[in-house]
């Protein structure tokens, strides 16, 4: 029985990664961190807790790191614990890029000592690449990364982190540079979720406004679920490395806002308020990621679309508000 260690275990990609893991037999360990609102901690995984050991901790807490490797003594090693969103980077620049970056050195550190036989997976990130884009309009492994958030500077040097400690060490360890990824269970302040939230609420008539920042940004929005899997697969390829994770199409917010208003017969100018609030103060203009590669060595392919994935979002909201 494989065991795999997860930190951000309770995050959206965390849930889908244990439930994916689980179903595949693995032993599931994964790292939570104390929050004052006891239901916050584990709300994505309370339905298959009890079939994983969850252990407290914080990647800027290397006993709890080292406890957590300890006791699990994983094969495989998922670091997806992070402060994930790039507008409030802005506003905890320092916890960012300590959590983001020497988290990631604490987590290597930990590794190397204890289980240097383990796989480790990075979440780097597209936000890495800041408004870089290749002639031909995509981002890609050989684009420049010069990242415009406190967010994207902190993923880098954990991206860093990672090729270094592999090189000098020898290390089983890899990144997978995800474009955005998207679920029912995104968190509600970031926009695919805002949006389609705020759509079905406006339906239901609880709402009359939806409040906005940026319209005219441009995404490569996938599904989590879909990006779970390659995650898997980047771990599992024999030579570690990097791969793009994306799905080669883009979309403004502007897009986003008129399919999903769209497709519950709303028109969304009617309601936007645009909010200085939500504007950063450097934005990433442009995402789409080119992902050939990786689709043609690891084999790795989508399952949802763009509209697919709306779907499913919108019927969640339906069901629950
Ligand atoms: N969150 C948010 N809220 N975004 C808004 C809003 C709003 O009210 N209005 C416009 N936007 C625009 C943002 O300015 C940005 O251009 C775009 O919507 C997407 O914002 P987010 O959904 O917050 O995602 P992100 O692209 O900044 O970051 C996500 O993707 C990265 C990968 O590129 C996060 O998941 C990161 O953790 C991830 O690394």
């Amino acid at each position: 029985m494989k065991k795999a260690l997860i930190t951000g275990i309770s995050g959206q990609d965390g849930s889908y990664l244990s439930e994916y893991l689980l179903s595949m037999g693995y032993e599931v360990h994964g790292m939570i961190r104390r929050h004052s609102v006891a239901q916050n901690q584990d709300s994505r995984i309370n339905h298959v807790a009890a079939d994983m050991k969850i252990y407290y901790g914080d990647l800027l807490d290397p006993p709890s790191i080292v406890r957590a490797m300890s006791e699990a003594q994983p094969d495989e090693i998922y670091n997806l614990g992070a402060m994930s969103h790039v507008r409030i980077s802005f506003d905890v620049p320092s916890f960012t890029i300590q959590t983001n970056a020497l988290g990631v050195l604490n987590m290597l550190e930990a590794y190397r000592t204890i289980c240097p036989k383990a796989k480790f997976y990075q979440a780097s990130s597209s936000e890495m690449f800041g408004n870089s884009v290749d002639k031909d309009g995509s981002q890609r492994l050989t684009t420049p990364m010069n990242p415009v958030s406190p967010y994207g500077c902190s993923k880098v040097m954990g991206y860093n982190l990672v090729r270094h400690y592999r090189n000098a060490y020898k290390l089983h360890a890899c990144n997978g540079i995800l474009f955005n990824h998207e679920s029912p269970r995104r968190g509600v302040n970031f926009v695919t979720n805002k949006v389609i939230k705020t759509a079905v609420e406006i339906k239901k008539g609880l709402k009359n406004k939806l409040e906005l920042g940026n319209m005219d940004s441009y995404r490569d929005w996938g599904h989590s679920k879909d990006y779970v899997r390659a995650m898997h697969m980047i771990v599992n390829h024999e030579t570690p490395r990097e791969f793009i994770v994306s799905t080669g199409e883009t979309h403004s917010v502007r897009d986003l806002c008129q399919t999903v208003f769209g497709k519950l017969d709303l028109d969304y100018r009617d309601y936007l308020v645009q909010n200085p609030k939500y504007m950063r103060p450097e934005e990433l203009k442009y995402l789409k990621g080119d992902s050939t590669e990786t689709r043609e060595v690891l084999g790795w392919q989508p399952e949802y679309t763009f509209d697919s994935m709306i779907d499913e979002m919108i019927a969640r909201w339906e069901s629950e508000l």
